[in-house]
């Protein structure tokens, strides 16, 4: 996955507004802060250069995740067309970007909520650069949770809840699904930002919807506690992401957990989702998946099955598998 052009060439023109040293210095201590989740008791984005720092090494990831996240619901729901979306801890707008791309054809109205005034008014100068004019006219709002979220047809909570104690985090869940049609909850794939999508999950669960993906089913979670469910996001890297994060690869991959539930009518009959990378071997493809009677199950696809196992050779980790019906 790139970045979209635009937001690619509002990043790289806002970070130039500072000496690379800087970006680095401040880089260093966010990926260090951030590498033991916790709360937070004041904002780990302090300032200007931090703001800039974040969404240079950062944003392109969560970026990629969301958007992975939201293209899964689209599969799932085709005439979901969110008008109205709001971005809860939404810092300079990963989500908002990546649910602009998504549904660029029905998102008219974005708001984007968090406590970093900087981060916020980055924000709003790199959607100024925006070919979306959702995205251009977005509005940056300061706030601190707990607050009211205000209804929209699309909520986004991406990676925020780690940096709450558990009881804000419910609270935080459930204030945002509480006027949302459709709600997306993202955190880091890692056993603990699992746990935290679990708790969401149950939480949403409890309030009436419906789980739209990645799980093709409403009931409990079937993976055992030595497991966890998260998925990959590819994504190119710019060259001053690869200075920033000091890796040699052009791409990094993101490991994410997420959930997204609904209080529109699911389509019936979920395929299964593909629960880690398909094992190709001589002639067969090894699957592990998330059935929608909420069981996993590992299922084997020979060179015998003709076009299922073209289907399958191509299907990834993330997917919805779909045999194809008559081989
Ligand atoms: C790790 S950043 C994620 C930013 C963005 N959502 C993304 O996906 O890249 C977490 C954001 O949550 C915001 N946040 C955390 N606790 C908050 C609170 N109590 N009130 C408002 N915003 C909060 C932070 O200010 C920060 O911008």
């Amino acid at each position: 996955m790139d970045l979209p052009s635009d937001l690619a060439a509002a990043l790289d023109a806002a970070a130039s507004d500072f000496p690379l040293r800087d970006l680095e210095t401040s880089a260093e201590r966010l990926i260090a802060r951030y590498r033991s989740p916790g709360r937070a008791d004041r904002p780990i984005v302090a300032g200007r250069v931090d703001a800039v720092a974040y969404a240079a090494y950062r944003m392109p990831a969560t970026w990629g995740a969301v958007r992975s996240a939201l293209s899964a619901v689209a599969e799932r729901m085709p005439d979901l067309a969110p008008q109205s979306l709001v971005d809860v801890g939404g810092g300079s707008g990963a989500a908002a970007w990546a649910a602009g791309a998504v549904f660029a054809g029905s998102v008219k109205e974005i708001t984007v909520l968090d406590q970093v005034g900087e981060a916020l008014e980055l924000g709003r100068q790199l959607a100024r650069k925006a070919f979306s004019g959702a995205l251009r006219h977005a509005e940056w709002r300061q706030v601190r949770f707990p607050a009211t979220i205000p209804e929209a047809d699309l909520v986004t909570v991406s990676y925020v809840l780690s940096e709450l104690s558990p009881e804000d985090q419910d609270s935080l869940v459930r204030a945002s699904a509480a006027g949302a049609t459709t709600i997306a909850v993202v955190e880091p794939g890692t056993p603990d930002g699992y746990q935290r999508i679990l708790a969401a999950r149950d939480a949403l669960i409890a309030m009436g919807l419906r789980v739209v993906a990645p799980c093709p089913h409403s009931a409990q979670c079937p993976l055992g506690e030595r497991d966890w469910c998260h998925f990959a996001a590819r994504i190119h890297r710019s060259p001053l992401h690869r200075r920033l994060k000091g890796g040699d690869l052009g791409h990094e991959d993101e490991k994410f957990s997420y959930v997204v539930a609904t209080r529109v009518p699911v389509p019936d009959g979920s395929p299964a989702r593909v629960l880690r990378h398909p094992q190709i071997r001589k002639g067969l493809v090894m699957m592990q998946l998330c059935e929608a009677d909420g069981t996993t199950a590992q299922t084997l696809v020979s060179k015998r099955q003709g076009e299922t196992y073209r289907v399958a050779r191509d299907t990834e980790w993330g997917d919805l598998w779909k045999p194809v019906r008559d081989s």
